[in-house]
C-alpha cells in the first residue's frame, strides 16, 4: 500500500471515529482539524493501547471511560493567568475605556478551560472599575475543567509565572492580594467570583449565547477546520452588539474566515477586532 492510501485509510477511519463520538456521545468533532485529530487520537492509541484507529472506536462504542479519555485528550486545556500580557495590556488601555462608557457590560469567554483567562479578566476589570457593572458568562464543552474553574483553586507552583505575566499585562496591585495560600495551592478570593456564570457550552453544536459587549475565545479555534471556524465567527458576530469586541489567539486569525467582513482589525498583532458589520 502507498503512502497516499495509507493517508486515505486513516482519514477514512478519523471521520469514522469522530462520527461514531457525535452519534453516541453527541459530542461533535467531525470539523476538527484533521492534524489536531491525528496527533490526539494517535496519542490516546499509545494510552490505551490501541492497536489501530478503528481498534479505538470499537472500544469507544462499547466503553464510556474511554470515550472520556479521549474526550479528555481531544479537548486540550492548556491556559494560564493572564496569557500573553501584551493582550491584556491592550485591552487595559485600548479597550476598557471604550466599554467603560456602557451603563452595563456583558463579556462570554467561550472555551474558558479551568478558567484562569476568566480571573485574570475579573482581575483587570476591578482595577479598572469596571467589574461591579460587568458579568461575565465563561463556557467550555468540557465539564471537568469547568467544576475547576469553578473552585477557583490552582497549584501554588505556577504562582510565580502568573505574577509575572500580571505585572507584565500593566497589573496596579501586590498579585498576591487576589488569593489566599494554603498548602501546595491557592484560592482565588471570592470577590472575583461573584459576577461569573460558568456554563456548560459545546461551540460546534449549541447556538448563539446572549447579546455581548465582547467575546473572548482565545487558543480553541485553533483545533477547527475552516468550515467550523467560518461558523463560529459567525456565531460570534450573532452575539456580539453592534462595535462589540471579539478577541482571539495569538496564532488564529480572521484572515481568511468567510465572516471577516463583518469585522474590522483594532489590534492585527493581539487579534482584537471590532464587528462594524450589520447582518
Ligand atoms: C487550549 S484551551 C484554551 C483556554 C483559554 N481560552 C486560553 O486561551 O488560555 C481550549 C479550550 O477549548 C475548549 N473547547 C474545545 N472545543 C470546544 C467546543 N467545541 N466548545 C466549547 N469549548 C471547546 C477545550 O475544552 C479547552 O478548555
Amino acid at each position: 500500500m502507498d503512502d497516499t492510501q495509507d493517508l486515505q485509510n486513516v482519514q477514512i477511519e478519523l471521520a469514522m471515529l469522530a462520527e461514531t463520538v457525535f452519534r453516541k456521545y453527541g459530542y461533535d468533532f467531525r470539523d476538527y482539524s484533521e492534524a489536531h485529530l491525528r496527533r490526539r487520537i494517535k496519542h490516546a492509541m499509545q494510552k490505551l493501547n490501541a492497536p489501530s484507529i478503528s481498534a479505538l472506536q470499537h472500544e469507544i462504542l462499547y466503553d464510556k471511560a474511554c470515550f472520556d479519555l479521549v474526550l479528555k485528550e481531544l479537548s486540550i486545556n492548556v491556559t494560564e493567568m493572564f496569557r500573553d500580557p501584551s493582550f491584556y495590556r491592550l485591552l487595559r488601555e485600548e479597550i476598557i475605556p471604550t466599554l467603560k462608557t456602557y451603563p452595563f457590560v456583558k463579556i462570554w469567554h467561550a472555551g474558558c478551560a479551568s478558567g484562569e483567562e476568566v480571573y485574570s479578566m475579573a482581575i483587570l476589570l476591578k482595577e479598572e472599575g469596571l467589574y461591579d457593572k460587568a458579568q461575565i458568562y465563561a463556557t467550555d464543552f468540557n465539564a471537568r475543567v469547568l467544576q475547576q474553574a469553578k473552585e477557583a483553586i490552582f497549584p501554588i507552583e505556577l504562582i510565580k509565572e502568573y505574577t509575572a505575566n500580571y505585572i507584565a499585562a500593566g497589573g496596579r496591585q501586590d498579585f498576591s492580594d487576589y488569593y489566599t495560600a494554603a498548602y501546595d495551592s491557592i484560592i482565588l478570593s471570592k470577590s472575583l467570583r461573584e459576577r461569573i456564570v460558568f456554563s456548560d457550552h459545546n461551540l460546534a453544536t449549541d447556538t448563539v449565547f446572549g447579546e455581548m459587549h465582547m467575546v473572548i475565545c482565545r487558543n480553541v479555534m485553533i483545533y477547527f477546520n475552516q468550515e467550523l471556524q467560518d461558523r463560529v465567527v459567525k456565531l460570534f458576530a450573532d452575539s456580539l452588539c453592534y462595535r462589540g469586541i471579539l478577541c482571539l489567539g495569538s496564532k488564529e486569525s480572521l484572515k481568511f474566515n468567510a465572516n471577516a467582513a463583518l469585522f474590522e482589525a483594532i489590534s492585527e498583532t493581539e487579534k482584537v477586532y471590532k464587528k462594524t458589520g450589520r447582518q
